[in-house]
């Protein structure tokens, strides 16, 4: 979190949160509806969405060493200037699509998500399992997935339009509140330092 200093009074603090998706697909409904979320992000949010999904390598442990692959160091930096994350993914063969499986295994060494507030969208056709399985992956990252931080939006192609809005009034309200709840939970952490 950085904080705007103008002469000698504290005039503001950006928040800086970084979204992952789970859909590489060029048209993907998830990407849209990541780049949706900067309509609802308050002024004081930097809100980013990390592109490099595709060109992170299979996780192995032997590349895991001092000097990890250079994608691999963009995308912890990246994460570990981040004071809050989200992660938006549909299901795939009742799971979490492995590209997103393989950039949170690239996150077990480093620890970039440990104590970090997450905040876990599954936007999918039916979506329950992904959803398990997601919410397992950033407890054993010891991800900071709060109260309220976890939202399961089945059915979700007919809940979207072409630029990624939900049209039901009470999924862009459960959105709403997980943003809300996301900025909620920085700041109190943020309170502590
Ligand atoms: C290989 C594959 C497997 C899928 N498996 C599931 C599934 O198990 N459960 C589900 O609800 N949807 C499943 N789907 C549907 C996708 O989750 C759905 O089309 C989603 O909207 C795709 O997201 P995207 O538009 O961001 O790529 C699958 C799609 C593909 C291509």
């Amino acid at each position: 979190m950085s904080i705007i200093i103008e002469g000698e009074s504290r005039i503001g603090t950006k928040i800086n949160i970084v979204a992952l998706s789970g859909s590489i697909r060029k048209q993907s409904s998830t990407q849209k509806a990541l780049r949706n979320l900067k309509n609802v992000m308050p002024e004081n949010v930097d809100y980013e969405i990390y592109h490099g999904m595709e060109n992170l390598p299979h996780f192995n442990p032997e590349l895991d060493g001092d000097q990890p692959p250079e994608e691999v160091q963009v995308y912890r930096e990246l994460l570990s200037r981040a004071d809050g994350v989200i992660i938006c993914t549909p299901e795939y063969i009742k799971g979490v699509p492995g590209v997103l499986k393989n950039a949170l295994e690239w996150l077990v060494s480093s620890a970039e998500l440990y104590t970090k507030p997450v905040a876990a969208i599954t936007a999918s056709g039916n979506g329950e399992n992904a959803h398990q399985a997601l919410e397992l992956h950033l407890s054993m990252l010891h991800a900071n997935v709060f109260d309220g931080g976890a939202l399961l939006i089945s059915g979700a192609d007919s809940k979207l339009n072409e630029d990624g809005k939900f049209v039901k009034s009470e999924v862009n309200a459960s959105i709403k509140l997980l943003i809300a709840k996301l900025i909620e939970e920085i700041n109190k952490g943020a309170s502590f330092k």
